[in-house]
Parts: structure tokens; C-alpha cells; sequence
């Protein structure tokens, strides 16, 4: 008898909704090779009746402690999964893991069906944990955080003048007027840092207490949100912007770009809906 968690519509939905990304990814040509990782917090979505569970549950010690997690659960893809796989079998390129009563380890959820040998989670989990982890701390409700070398802004790096939130988003607000009313905290910046690394963990984990989506230098960017949808859409509407800008630029000239005032009316528009 193996260890497996019994089928369940619940996590079957959130099976599809990765499967879905995963797809939209590789579709957008942000997803090469393994390129990107994905988590969600699913805790609450099985309980530890339906796995069953004849042997000990595989533990694996984390260097931090993640007390804000302590005993939520989290679908993660797997290491060296790639989106296009993730798009076809979403079970057998993810694991489920269960933060200890401490924060302190990990067990993993065997999952039904899994057919394969289990891969560990991303190379970037560290990160996915710390940005769960503050959005625990301050209880807001995203409970998506999607990681894709989105080529547009990735691009945008390579500049040395849009090495910053401020330029960036200058940038960026004034493509399109919906990118104001859609991304209105902008993106953050991170410059360049090993990735995988504690270091990157910790200047992401900053950043997101000001924005949603941030853009790691040469690399690619993470953000978050309450759904799949959304998180996604945060990016792509920020990749549209770096596209029209580049496509002006191709195309032989300056993009003239939204004035001061017309982003302030933007501005304006998106607090009077917020607050509503
Ligand atoms: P993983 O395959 O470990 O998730 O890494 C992909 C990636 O994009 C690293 O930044
Ligand atoms: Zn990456």
C-alpha cells in the first residue's frame, strides 16, 4: 500500500488552474526549458483523514523558520519541471508539502495517482515561502505566486536606465492607460542576485511589501495574487507595455508615452474604484 491523498474535487480544481498557467506560460514563450515555478497555498483543502498514511511521512528540514505557515499546505512544481509538462500532467511535475506545527520542516503529501518518483520542490521555494510567509503576517488574501522569465521585462533590464521601480514603472504606466488602472502599485526591482539564494529570498520578500509583481534583474519576475487568473494578468498586462515599448522603439522612434497629468487622472480613477 502506498501513501497517497485521496481524490479530491477541491484539489482537482487546483490541479487545473496550475495546468491552465502552466500552459499559458509556455504559450507566451516565458517558460524555456524549466524555466519558472508556481505554489499555492491550499491549506485547509484536505484533511489528514484522507491520506492514508502506513508509513512515516517524508520530512525535510528547512533553514528558516516560517512560523506565520506553521501547518499550511502548499502545491509547488516540481524542480527542473517544465510549464509545457506542468500543462499536461500537473500532478506528476508538483508536490504538496505541509509546513511542521514549528515552521520549521516540511513533510511531503504523497499524491494520488502519482505515478512517478516525487522530484524535490522548486530551486526557488525559499522565496515562494518567504513571500507566503509575509502575506500570512499581514493577512491579505493572495494565495498564488507565480515565478516566469517574462521576456518583455526581463528585456527592459538589460537598460541601465530601467534599473528601478521609479524608471520602470514610468515606463511601463505610460504604454497604456490600463496599466495604471490594473497594475496600480507598479513593479518592484531587484537587482541582480544569485538566484536560489537566501539573498534574493530576502530582497523579494522587501519588495513585495510595496508591489505585487517584481522584476528580478536579467532573470524574470514573481508575482502574486488571489487566483491564478489574476497573478497572471498582473504580468501580462506589464509585458504588453514592455512590448509596445519595444515595438515603438523597433519601429524607428520614442514612444511619447502618457503625460504627468494623464497618469495622475489615472491615479486619480483607480483610488476612487478601490475605495469603493
Ligand atoms: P526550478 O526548476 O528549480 O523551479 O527553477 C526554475 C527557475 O526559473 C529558477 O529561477
Ligand atoms: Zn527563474
Amino acid at each position: 500500500m502506498t501513501n497517497n491523498l485521496k481524490p479530491n474535487p477541491l484539489l482537482e480544481m487546483q490541479y487545473q488552474q496550475l495546468a491552465e498557467i502552466a500552459g499559458c506560460l509556455w504559450e507566451k514563450g516565458w517558460a524555456e526549458r524549466n524555466a519558472g515555478n508556481i505554489s499555492l497555498n491550499i491549506t485547509g483543502l484536505f484533511t489528514d483523514e484522507s491520506i492514508s498514511k502506513p508509513a512515516k511521512l517524508q520530512s525535510v528540514n528547512l533553514d528558516e523558520n516560517y512560523s506565520a505557515l506553521a501547518g499550511m499546505s502548499f502545491l509547488v512544481t516540481c524542480t527542473g519541471s517544465r510549464m509545457r509538462d506542468l500543462a499536461r500532467l500537473p500532478k506528476e511535475n508538483s508536490v504538496i508539502i505541509r509546513i511542521s506545527d514549528n515552521g520549521s520542516s516540511y513533510q511531503l503529501i504523497p499524491v494520488a495517482d502519482n505515478k512517478l518518483e516525487t522530484k524535490p520542490p522548486t530551486s526557488e521555494l525559499i522565496t515562494h515561502l518567504g513571500i507566503h510567509s509575509l502575506v500570512a503576517k499581514r493577512g491579505t488574501p493572495e494565495k498564488v505566486i507565480i515565478h516566469t522569465h517574462a521576456t518583455e521585462l526581463i528585456a527592459l533590464t538589460q537598460h541601465p536606465g530601467y534599473k528601478s521601480a521609479e524608471s520602470l514603472n514610468h515606463l511601463l504606466w505610460g504604454m497604456h492607460p490600463e496599466t495604471m488602472i490594473f497594475v496600480p502599485g507598479g513593479i518592484g526591482f531587484v537587482p541582480y542576485t544569485l538566484p536560489g539564494s537566501e539573498a534574493i529570498a530576502k530582497l523579494s520578500i522587501q519588495c513585495f511589501e510595496q508591489h505585487d509583481i517584481i522584476v528580478w534583474e536579467k532573470h524574470g519576475v514573481f508575482a502574486i495574487g488571489e487566483t491564478v487568473s489574476d497573478t497572471f494578468d498582473k504580468i501580462d498586462i506589464l509585458c504588453k507595455s514592455a512590448k509596445i515599448y519595444f515595438m515603438c522603439r523597433s519601429a524607428g522612434f520614442v514612444p511619447e508615452g502618457l503625460s504627468l497629468s494623464q497618469l495622475d487622472e489615472l491615479r486619480t480613477l483607480t483610488k476612487k474604484f478601490s475605495t469603493q
